[in-house]
């Protein structure tokens, strides 16, 4: 596998800003994010937190996919719910499961469609597709069929269709689970050589080596962010705590 060089990648790279003023969600009368505030400008954002604590529900609302009840939200430069168009062109989401996120039979045409979004002609789309996947050293996967890639190969596919569109800023909503070590090794090069902001949700702190910042929420609230290197040993001796402890007998309410 050719390792894949920044310079190859057609990016401006800058930090974005990431600004939440009060952000509340709630869904079928379940408070799932309750007034988080944060402001940012970093290239590296690990948001980490309990299963359930809302981060794929943050991730969600940070690319736009769903509406805030109240609070104010500025992402890259726009409301990305508000402005689609802005949120389309400047922020992409990997989601957990590739499964999820294409709805292509070939790879080319699964590359194309964010492309043709954006309002490329079919035949930019076609060009820019395949510089796409140049660039990652993937032409030959051009029209392979989705159905026939591995999960490791439809995630690259998924972080592909991402990167085609270039955007300003990357959330990655834990892109490494379910992986093995040399897939995840290898989609971690192509993610490190990006130049603009990486958003990433993941439960294992080594993915966060070297994150600039860390963003740990609970119940939907921020229980602490700041340095990486600040938040992360307190993160993890409180998961710890809680790990010895039995709260996993509980019932939900
Ligand atoms: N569509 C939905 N309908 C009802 N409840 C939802 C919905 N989406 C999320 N929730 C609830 O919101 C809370 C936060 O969910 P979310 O998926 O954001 O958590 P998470 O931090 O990503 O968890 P995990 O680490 O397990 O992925 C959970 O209590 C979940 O049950
Ligand atoms: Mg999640």
């Amino acid at each position: 596998m050719n390792p894949i060089r920044s310079t190859d990648l057609p990016f401006e790279p800058c930090p974005q800003v990431i600004k939440l003023q009060d952000v509340c969600l709630s869904i079928e009368g379940k408070t799932i994010l309750n007034n988080l505030s944060l402001e940012t400008k970093v290239s590296r954002l690990g948001v980490v937190g309990r299963n359930g604590s809302g981060k794929s529900t943050l991730s969600r609302v940070l690319s736009g996919l769903i509406e805030i009840r109240s609070g104010t939200l500025e992402v890259a430069g726009c409301n990305p719910f508000k402005d689609r168009k802005a949120a389309l062109r400047n922020i992409g989401l990997l989601f957990q499961n590739p499964d999820h996120q294409i709805i292509f039979p070939t790879v080319i045409e699964e590359i194309m469609f964010g492309l043709r979004q954006l309002g490329q002609s079919k035949k930019q789309a076609q060009q820019n597709a395949l510089a796409t996947l140049v660039a990652f050293g993937k032409e030959h996967w051009q029209d392979a069929h989705i159905s026939t890639l591995s999960g490791g190969q439809k995630h690259l596919v998924c972080l592909m269709a991402i990167v085609a569109m270039k955007p300003n800023l990357i959330i990655l909503d834990e892109p490494f689970a379910g992986l093995d070590i040399p897939t995840k090794k290898q989609l971690q090069r192509y993610l490190n050589a990006f130049p603009g902001t990486l958003v990433h949700v993941s439960h294992d702190p080594s993915d966060l080596d070297g994150y600039d910042q860390l963003l740990w929420i609970d119940e939907g609230k921020v229980v602490a962010f700041g340095p990486a290197q600040e938040v992360l040993p307190t993160y993890l001796e409180e998961m710890h705590r809680i790990g010895d402890g039995d709260d996993i007998s509980q019932l939900a309410d």
